[in-house]
């Protein structure tokens, strides 16, 4: 079944498409480049996202790929994030980037507030067409004089109340996560040699054990976020760390063994639990450690048994537990390796 914010734009453009044949396309803020399979002359439209995957999957389906705007165009396409900041930054982007004569065309689902959305923006830009369908609303406009410049600040770097670089398009950009601040705990002065930080972010864990741990030799961090990649770098500066902006697909051939594997498994893609992507980061880090190596992660109660570890590793510590969390170090994986 396709998803609702897919049918929801299909129908919009089977009725607005006929005037469009040939025009330069960008898309912004979506994470799911088959909502846009309908669009005709694909190596005309550019899927921008900060997501590797993502990236990936558009460029198979014939979209010209990049992390960034970098022309002007006739059509920009907003899909709408879970973040508000990172859709007010988007609209600032395309705004920017639309040429004269061009329209915007936003899609977004009523769970993550299309509405009011929406009316925050018309009320200064009003839509030429909007409708109301499939549990959402897309609306179109046309380019009008730069209205929303003021909202570019959300394309920046900032420091959050905890000091580090973030940006409101990554995993907990206001503050340290508390679930990866009992992890730093629990591996403080037990790391050594070479680590890897699985899912890095914008890089707590991998300056923590840094900071933590002087034996260790090299700590490669691996991140999937092209932005949380970026603030990773503008907040480690030591010589042992070295930054891969890769996703798990791109390292499941690497050869290189770790002593340590450090992670806190996300277990969200896009909105919905993804119970897949979290045993997969799971999988990865048995085979990523050496054969004395050991992984250290913490997982919220509730979201994933202990049990299950037991497919994985045939020893497994708990390190620390409460009602809402639970951190292990994982000891002989199982895996075929
Ligand atoms: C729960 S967050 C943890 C971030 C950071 N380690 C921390 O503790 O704050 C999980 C991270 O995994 C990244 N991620 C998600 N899917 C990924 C994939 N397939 N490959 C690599 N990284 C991925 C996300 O972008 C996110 O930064």
């Amino acid at each position: 079944m396709h998803s609702l914010a897919r049918q929801r734009f299909e129908i919009f453009w089977s009725q607005v498409a006929p005037s469009y044949s040939g025009q330069k396309v960008a898309i912004i803020g979506s994470d799911r480049p088959q909502n846009f399979n309908c669009l005709q002359n694909k190596d005309l439209c550019h899927f921008i996202s900060n997501v590797k995957d993502n990236l990936r999957e558009a460029k198979s389906l014939g979209f010209v790929i990049s992390t960034i705007l970098q022309h002007y165009y006739d059509i920009i396409i907003l899909e709408l994030t879970k973040s508000k900041e990172t859709n007010l930054g988007l609209i600032a982007l395309a705004e920017e980037y639309i040429k004269d004569k061009g329209q915007v065309i936003i899609n977004g689902d009523n769970q993550i507030g299309v509405k009011s959305f929406l009316k925050n923006i018309s009320s200064h830009w009003p839509a030429e067409k909007t409708i109301t369908k499939k549990k959402g609303r897309i609306a179109i406009y046309k380019k009008k004089k730069q209205i929303f410049s003021h909202w570019k600040k959300y394309q920046d770097f900032h420091k959050n109340r905890d000091g580090y670089y973030t940006r409101c398009d990554m995993f907990s950009p206001k503050e340290i996560d508390k679930g990866s601040k009992k992890l730093t705990s629990a591996f403080n002065a037990k790391l050594f040699g070479e680590v890897a930080d699985l899912g890095a972010g914008w890089g707590y864990l991998s300056k923590e054990a840094l900071k933590l741990n002087d034996k260790i030799t090299k700590l490669t961090l691996f991140e999937s976020n092209y932005s949380a990649y970026l603030a990773s770098k503008k907040n480690i500066d030591d010589e042992r760390a070295k930054f891969r902006w890769a996703s798990l697909d791109d390292i499941k051939n690497l050869k290189a063994r770790f002593n340590h594997v450090i992670c806190n498994p996300p277990f969200h893609s896009g909105r919905p639990k993804d119970m897949d992507l979290l045993r997969s980061f799971i999988f990865h880090s048995t085979r990523l450690i050496t054969d004395h190596g050991s992984v250290w992660m913490v997982f919220v109660s509730g979201v994933y048994l202990e049990n299950e570890l037991k497919n994985y590793f045939d020893n497994i510590k708990i390190l620390y537990k409460d009602n809402h969390y639970f951190v292990c170090q994982l000891l002989k994986p199982k895996t075929e390796r």
